[in-house]
């Protein structure tokens, strides 16, 4: 069978036959049959925008591997800091070269003062954290002038270990803030991890629990990279600019932000409130049939089977639940992923637990406040847009974004005085 793909324009009767390669063929056939013809794609669904070697994702058979090493390996046997240098540089670290990585991430957790003292105590006190991390994000940039020098690769290198360093500190300020407690300044001695929760909650003779600190590890390698989600393509595209990587980061943090992508989370656990118990599981299903809402923490544009990172999550649940008690809400969460996983609604559209569904149980029950949730996505997550970003930057395939559209509004018209209108 050729792996080619011949398409003809009925018009004019000119036919083009390009490679499929990887399920892919070049859209460039189109430009060869009449460089003013495009494709309609809303919301990019057949459209692969890049190449990309960092991350592979089946959907129809739940497989997501980093560099090629399934993800299951990864949270079993992995450390977060491991997986950050294995997106960033395309191999796992050996032993000489982790120390650096980790040396230089754990050497640049802390933040100018006045991030501290002046940005974040402009904010109002109920500010949510996650708008605060977002415009932390974007303010840090103007911190370092040399952030704008993006096609200078030791540049790109001190400003990617900056972002991953600096990102547990700043979401760790933004509960302070939140709550108006005293900052915890980052600790050298601790792990990523460990750091980040020792900034969280430490008060008086506190010590981070080995069992949560490996589940805090496990959810930021699950959540590290997710191959061209909306958050990454916000990164690429911003990026393709060469904007600095802070603006790009703070623009890929926004779109995480909405509720149908790392909003979820956060979502998720109102949702299990609302229902509050068992009994109202049928009732809110059949609301959700109606078309009066989502059921939140279900459902992926890709995975059509099941979502590896939600079977992983589960795991990890039981786990800090031995040490912090079990989340209430586990039960609404069990019955209702049960019921909808017997109910033709769900099954039909292939609807399965995203990474949504558990992980904001283990937050809460970790004591995290659900404004947090979406910021403990964004703290991962901010090696896979870096990873992209230098991805894009190295591309010589790329070029500044910039889609087509299909105009769709009114011809040509003569402007009409405002007393006449
Ligand atoms: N609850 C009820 N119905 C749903 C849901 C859901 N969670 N998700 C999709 N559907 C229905 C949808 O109404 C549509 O039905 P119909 O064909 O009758 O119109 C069908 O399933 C296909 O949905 P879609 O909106 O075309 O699918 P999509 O690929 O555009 O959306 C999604 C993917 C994740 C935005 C969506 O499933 C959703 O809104 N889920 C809830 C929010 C959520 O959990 N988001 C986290 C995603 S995972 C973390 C991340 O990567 O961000």
């Amino acid at each position: 069978m050729p792996e080619t793909i011949t398409i003809t324009d009925d018009r004019t009767g000119k036919t083009v036959t390009v490679p499929i390669e990887g399920g892919v063929f070049p859209s460039s056939a189109l430009r060869e049959l009449d460089p003013t013809l495009y494709c309609y794609d809303p919301a990019y669904l057949s459209t692969a925008s890049t190449k990309s070697s960092i991350t592979y994702l089946d959907g129809a058979n739940g497989i997501l591997r980093y560099g090629g090493y399934p993800i299951e390996q990864l949270a079993e046997k992995s450390t977060y800091l491991e997986v950050a240098y294995l997106l960033l540089n395309g191999d796992l670290p050996n032993e000489t070269q982790l120390t650096e990585w980790t040396h230089d991430v754990t050497h640049h957790t802390f933040i100018h003062e006045n991030m501290r003292k002046k940005f974040a105590e402009g904010f109002h006190y109920d500010a949510h954290p996650m708008g605060m991390f977002v415009s932390a994000i974007a303010a840090l940039g103007t911190f370092y002038t040399g952030s704008k020098d993006v096609d200078d690769p030791a540049q790109r290198n001190i400003q990617i270990r900056r972002l991953i360093a600096k990102s547990p500190t700043i979401a760790a300020m933004c509960y302070k803030f939140s709550v108006g407690l005293p900052y915890n300044q980052p600790s050298n001695e601790l792990s990523y991890a460990a750091n980040f929760l020792n900034m969280m909650w430490k008060i008086g003779d506190y010590e981070v629990d080995p069992i949560l600190e490996r589940a805090m590890d496990v959810l930021f390698i699950l959540h590290a990279d997710h191959e061209q989600n909306c958050g990454t393509t916000a990164m690429r595209v911003i990026g393709s600019s060469h904007a600095d990587p802070y603006s790009s980061a703070a623009g890929a943090a926004s779109a995480l932000y909405g509720p149908l992508h790392g909003g979820a989370n956060e979502a998720v656990v109102r949702m299990l409130t609302e229902i509050g118990s068992i009994d109202n599981v049928p009732a809110f299903l059949e609301s959700v049939k109606n078309g009066e809402g989502r059921l939140m923490g279900f459902g992926h544009r890709v995975y059509k089977n099941f979502d590896p990172r939600a079977t992983i999550i589960k795991e990890t649940a039981y786990k800090v639940f031995e040490v912090t008690g079990k989340n209430p809400l586990l039960d609404v969460a069990l019955k209702l992923e049960e019921a909808a996983l017997a109910d033709p609604y769900f099954v039909d559209r292939k609807l399965y637990p995203n990474v949504d569904f558990y992980s904001g149980l283990i937050y809460q029950a970790m004591g995290f406040p659900t404004s947090m949730f979406t910021v403990l996505f964004a703290i991962p997550r901010m090696v896979g847009w870096l990873a992209h970003w230098q991805e894009l930057l190295n591309d010589p395939a790329q070029k500044i974004s910039r889609p087509r559209q299909w105009y769709d509004g009114p011809g040509e018209r003569n402007y009409i005085d405002l007393a006449n209108r």
